[in-house]
């Protein structure tokens, strides 16, 4: 088309209103909340951007598929369209629906994991590096330097490090790595992709050493729209036999369908090795259900089904790439320091360089988290400090690699006028960064504290 006006590619059919408060009320909303977004009710934001996963708006066939879900408990012919489609995509021979993204990866690492093995990934999400700590092996991030710098702009910031891969294997023996996992878009790192050819190469080195390689494949779809948008070679093809040649490098897929199959809850295991499978079958029936639902309605499978489908269409991840990157480019221009270039499924404001007053022991991200909220209604969330702070022998902080705070973009979700409201407040927010103050924290689980950790504005 000779317009450049990227449209949604949608009609809207049923709408949800979403509830106006004024700053009076989120000042209080907020200090009882612990000025922790996470404890708000959602109906107290006005635009949610916690995350984009569970959050899809689902399509008129997706619903459609609700009411066509066979509930039958063994051999549900939904399970059977399902598997169909999520075997057209990964080619993998096993098919095992589960809840979510974490309960493949809880059963995956519970049988692969286990004391004395290590697991590397070029960034694990905190879930997987959870599930695989858990088993009492040990988690390692191989990310390739570029994408530890939220100024360069590069193509493939997600990319694996593949030297530092190797030396990896070498140090830790390649019998003490059941596998190694690459995750697309690298959320953890910015909604990063990985390149085909990084995909490519980290099979042939992991192939070397024998060690099988899992694709994280929870946006699996706007990875393969960025190859296809930058990689060269693959600038005709489409986005299914991208996605198609990025798992035929794989020997098993973890997979949260919450994100890329445009459901509310879903996910699945997806492995070539006909044993592996047996035991994760035997275990999703003792953790999840039998081997046709897996922890899922036959209607939530029939909805899953229709989302791979979905989201693999062009026209939708154009929309969708190019919508978080208008978000991304208009903060840029108002002076905003973001992650560049903007990622597939959210945008991450490097806290650092915003509040560079703030230090990491006041926690700059979850300043400016509190004060999108305050000014607008906004719910972002913190990644930085507050997520992955740790504490030392003598109990100081040492604070994570970058302090961010991430605008994650529910899919199908929120149209342009609302993300040029987003620009309007986040760009307020900046104008008065220098007011904003730090906070400290008051109460702390002693895992994953970011969920429910309260804080205090520090008045100084
Ligand atoms: N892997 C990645 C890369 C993820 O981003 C997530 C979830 C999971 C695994 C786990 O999937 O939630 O279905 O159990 N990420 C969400 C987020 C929660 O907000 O980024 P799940």
């Amino acid at each position: 088309m000779k317009y450049k006006t990227i449209i949604e590619p949608f009609k809207i059919k049923s709408v949800e209103p979403i509830r106006f408060t004024n700053r009076e009320e989120r000042e209080v909303l907020l200090k009882e909340a612990g000025y922790n977004p996470f404890m708000l009710h959602s109906d107290d934001v006005l635009v949610d951007l916690l995350t984009d996963s569970g959050t899809s708006a689902m399509s008129s066939k997706q619903w459609a598929g609700i009411m066509e879900g066979d509930e039958a408990y063994a051999g549900s012919k939904s399970y059977y369209r399902f598997e169909a489609v999520v075997r057209s995509i990964t080619q993998m021979k096993h098919i095992i629906p589960t809840h979510q993204g974490r309960a493949a990866e809880k059963i995956l690492f519970s049988i692969v994991g286990g004391p004395g093995k290590y697991f590397p990934n070029n960034t694990h999400f905190d879930t997987t590096r959870a599930n695989i700590e858990f088993t009492g092996s040990e988690a390692f991030d191989l990310l390739n330097e570029v994408g530890k710098h939220p100024e360069i702009r590069a193509d493939f910031k997600g990319n694996m490090d593949l030297e530092k891969l190797e030396a990896f294997i070498n140090e830790k023996g390649a019998e003490n790595i059941p596998l190694c996992l690459i995750t697309v878009t690298n959320n953890s790192g910015g909604g990063q992709p990985v390149s085909m050819q990084n995909i490519r190469e980290t099979k042939q080195l992991c192939s070397k050493y024998g060690i099988p390689l899992f694709i994280d494949a929870c946006r699996f779809a706007e990875n393969a729209y960025f190859i296809k948008l930058r990689e060269k070679g693959y600038e005709n093809k489409t986005p299914l036999e991208i996605a198609q040649e990025m798992f035929s490098y794989a020997d098993g897929v973890t997979m949260s369908a919450k994100k890329d199959a445009l459901v509310n809850i879903g996910g699945f295991l997806a492995l070539n090795d006909d044993e592996l499978a047996i035991k994760c079958r035997n275990l999703l029936i003792v953790t999840e259900g039998f081997v046709t639902y897996g922890g899922l309605a036959g209607r939530d499978l029939e909805a899953v089904a229709q989302g791979l489908l979905e989201v693999l269409d062009e026209h939708y991840l154009q929309y969708r790439i190019r919508s978080v990157e208008y978000l991304g480019e208009k903060l840029i221009a108002a002076g905003v320091p973001i992650i560049e270039p903007p990622g597939g499924h959210a945008i991450y404001i490097d806290a650092k360089r915003f509040v560079n007053h703030i230090p990491p022991e006041q926690y700059p991200g979850q300043s400016i988290v509190c004060e999108l909220y305050l000014e607008g209604g906004i719910r972002a969330v913190e990644i930085g400090s507050v997520m992955f702070g740790k504490y030392d022998n003598q109990g100081k902080l040492i604070p994570a690699m970058m302090e961010l705070v991430r605008l994650a973009i529910p899919r199908r979700v929120y149209t342009q006028s609302h993300v040029d409201f987003l620009i309007e407040v986040i760009t307020e927010v900046y104008k008065k960064r220098n007011e904003l103050k730090g906070y400290k924290i008051i109460y702390e689980a002693p895992i994953l504290r970011h969920f429910t950790a309260k804080f205090e504005p520090l008045m100084q």
